[in-house]
């Protein structure tokens, strides 16, 4: 079971490296891998299991902050109208379109790897088309498909790509957006978890 002791954080030298692409078919090894970062960010959002290990709660993890330098990650939460569960296990994906409009989370990033607040924002694009190989856990298949993305689950998406190419969001905060509109959350009352 992956824990936050099994996260890298950041200064650690894998958070700054391109990953490389996974070989496929998946070696039962990364099978494993994938299923356990869905698993980490299921107990991250499950209350008492996450209370007990002292995980934090995150929607998206990406091999490279598991010390692991190949391109999967997992993604595992639901979109801003808290009307559909994206559960995804992707291994190397690709942005092949996106729009030029941008958008950003109003609260900032977070993220597993890093242990403080960080102010300020991170533009992304609104919408994204994401081609990439799907690790599906009950059929254990692996599958290619074209997704299109918006929203949170689009930024959600950047922020995982970003680390398998050495990125970390603090590279991309900005003060302030000109002209940017930021997510909108369809309730207030309920947070959602941002940590990636
Ligand atoms: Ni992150």
């Amino acid at each position: 079971m992956i824990t936050m002791k099994d996260i890298i954080r950041e200064g650690h030298p894998t958070l700054t490296k391109r990953a490389v692409d996974v070989r496929l078919p998946l070696s039962n090894k990364d099978k494993n891998t994938l299923k356990e970062m869905r698993q980490f960010l299921i107990n991250s959002q499950t209350p008492k299991i996450a209370e007990a290990y002292e995980l934090r709660p995150g929607v998206g993890l990406a091999a490279p902050q598991i010390d692991i330098s190949k391109r999967m990650l997992a993604i595992y939460t639901e979109d801003e109208k808290f009307e559909k569960l994206h559960d995804y296990l992707m291994v190397n994906p690709r942005i092949v379109s996106h729009t030029e409009a941008q958008t950003y989370m109003p609260g900032g990033e977070g993220c597993l790897s890093i242990d403080r607040e960080v102010e300020g924002l991170v533009p992304r694009h609104k919408r994204v088309t994401v081609k990439t190989y799907l690790y599906d856990t009950v059929r254990d298949v692996l599958e290619e498909h074209t997704l299109k993305l918006k929203g949170f689950i689009a930024i959600v998406f950047q922020h995982e790509l970003d680390h398998l190419n050495g990125v970390l969001f603090t590279e991309r905060v900005k003060a302030t957006l000109e002209g940017v509109e930021p997510l909108q959350f369809k309730t207030i009352e309920k947070e959602s978890p941002k940590e990636e």
